[in-house]
């Protein structure tokens, strides 16, 4: 009787050893596999970064835009309406690593996102975030060599009253670009006429976007 106990306390404390280290392993396993779906989901998370970009850079053609800005290494540019940032990057690279971009944003969960796509292409530091009210650029005067508006004028109250702030922001040699979807051209066009910006230049390098420069009130071409 006392060695069929003895047996059976053996095979029960087997059993128990083997639970256990069954739980151990498992434990394990659930740390790794925890920490493979975290380092999937920040690759995830790179991968869309990075297709998101490529696609946008496909259709808009941020070179061109660049290009009209007539930007480089020590400028200092806004990017007014700067949104997930799709355009600020490429303005931080044109004008790193001595530039700045001042890149604005009614939305400050946008400018949040923006931060983000900065970190990955390691441009953080070439960008100030700022928040602004939606009358006003919110900029400071005769401090900027380009100030770029792109989709964002329509969404302006008043865009000749934004404009004329917008253009005091500049510096003498300085330009305002504005590059917004074709069938909102005719109404930019006008606002910046009344608001006394002399136009430079105009380009369509998109079917679907217009890319024009302008320069100050009172600036010859
Ligand atoms: C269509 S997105 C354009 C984003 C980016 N500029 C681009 O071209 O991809 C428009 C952005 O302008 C911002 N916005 C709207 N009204 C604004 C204003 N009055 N001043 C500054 N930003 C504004 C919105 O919050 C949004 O992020």
């Amino acid at each position: 009787m006392q060695v069929i106990t003895r047996a059976r306390l053996a095979a029960v404390r087997a059993v128990l050893i083997a639970l256990a280290a069954c739980l151990g392993l498992a434990a394990c396993s659930g740390k790794d596999s925890d920490a493979g779906k975290n380092g999937g989901a920040q690759n995830n998370k790179a991968d869309d970064i990075t297709r998101e970009q490529a696609r946008f850079d496909a259709e808009r053609k941020p070179e061109k835009v660049v290009q009209a800005l007539k930007i480089g290494p020590g400028s200092r540019v806004a990017d007014v309406g700067a949104g997930s940032g799709l355009l600020t990057v490429h303005l931080a690279r044109a004008v790193k690593p001595t530039g700045q971009v001042v890149a604005t944003d009614i939305d400050s969960a946008v400018l949040d996102l923006m931060h983000s796509r900065l970190q990955a292409a390691g441009l953080a530091d070439i960008v100030e975030r700022r928040v602004v009210g939606a009358d006003t650029p919110g900029l400071e005067d005769a401090t900027y060599d380009a100030i770029l508006l792109a989709e964002v004028d329509h969404y302006f109250g008043d865009p000749i009253g934004w404009l004329k702030a917008a253009a005091k922001a500049l510096k003498p040699t300085g330009r305002i670009v504005i590059s917004n979807r074709i069938h909102h051209r005719a109404k930019s066009m006008a606002a910046a006429q009344k608001a006394g910006l002399v136009l430079e230049a105009e380009s369509t390098p998109v079917p679907t976007h217009f890319i024009a420069s302008f320069l100050p009130p009172g600036a010859a071409k």
